[in-house]
């Protein structure tokens, strides 16, 4: 296999990516909440965003890790999605993603959902391809870029352990 060209590292900020929607009655479940399989669907498309806006190339998820709801999201409110890659290492890339509700009447605006993506780079045959670096240019950025590595050694183990040729789900 021959060597991969270099390509240049690109600043966080490159990848952000923001998505505002208003909360229906049919995105509610029977509590008159949000229901959290379309947010998760919506936090997926910004994530999926934000990946191809660092690397310009088709991705894939290949895992969400820590999905935590905050709080519940009612009917009315405007919610507002912020995703950006923290981290990448060959192929693939870690997107966190930030949920915030608004209260469209009172402008009160609160925290509701965070969640860590990895997104994985394809080539032309399908393939994983190698992404640009990415770095971080202030200290919020920096907390995330520098605690990414290990978050990454956790995907790992977890997947050696979920799915080496013994342990398989499916073995
Ligand atoms: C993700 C996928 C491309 C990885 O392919 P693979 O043949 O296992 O490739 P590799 O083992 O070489 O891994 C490639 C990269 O993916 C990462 N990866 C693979 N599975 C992962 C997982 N479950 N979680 C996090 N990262 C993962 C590897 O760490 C590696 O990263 P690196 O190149 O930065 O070191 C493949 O598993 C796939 O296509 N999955 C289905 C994706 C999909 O359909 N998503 C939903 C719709 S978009």
């Amino acid at each position: 296999m021959g060597a991969e060209p270099e390509v240049q590292a690109r600043p966080i900020a490159n990848s952000r990516s923001v998505m505002t929607e208003m909360v229906f009655p049919g995105d509610t479940n029977h509590h008159g909440t949000m229901f959290g399989g379309t947010l998760m669907q919506y936090i997926d498309k910004i994530a999926a965003i934000a990946a191809m806006r660092h690397c310009n190339m088709p991705v894939v998820t290949a895992s969400t890790d820590s999905l935590d709801f905050l709080s519940p999201i009612k009917v009315g409110e405007a919610i507002e999605l912020e995703a950006f890659v923290t981290w990448t290492h060959r192929s693939s890339m870690e997107v966190y993603c930030v949920v915030r509700a608004e209260n469209l009447f009172t402008g009160e605006k609160r925290l509701t959902v965070t969640a860590f993506s990895t997104f994985v780079a394809l080539n032309e045959q399908g393939r994983p391809a190698a992404v640009p670096a990415v770095y971080p240019e202030n200290d919020a950025e920096r907390a995330l870029h520098d605690s990414a590595a290990e978050r990454f050694a956790l995907r790992q183990k977890r997947r050696k352990q979920r799915y080496s040729s013994t342990e398989g789900p499916d073995k």
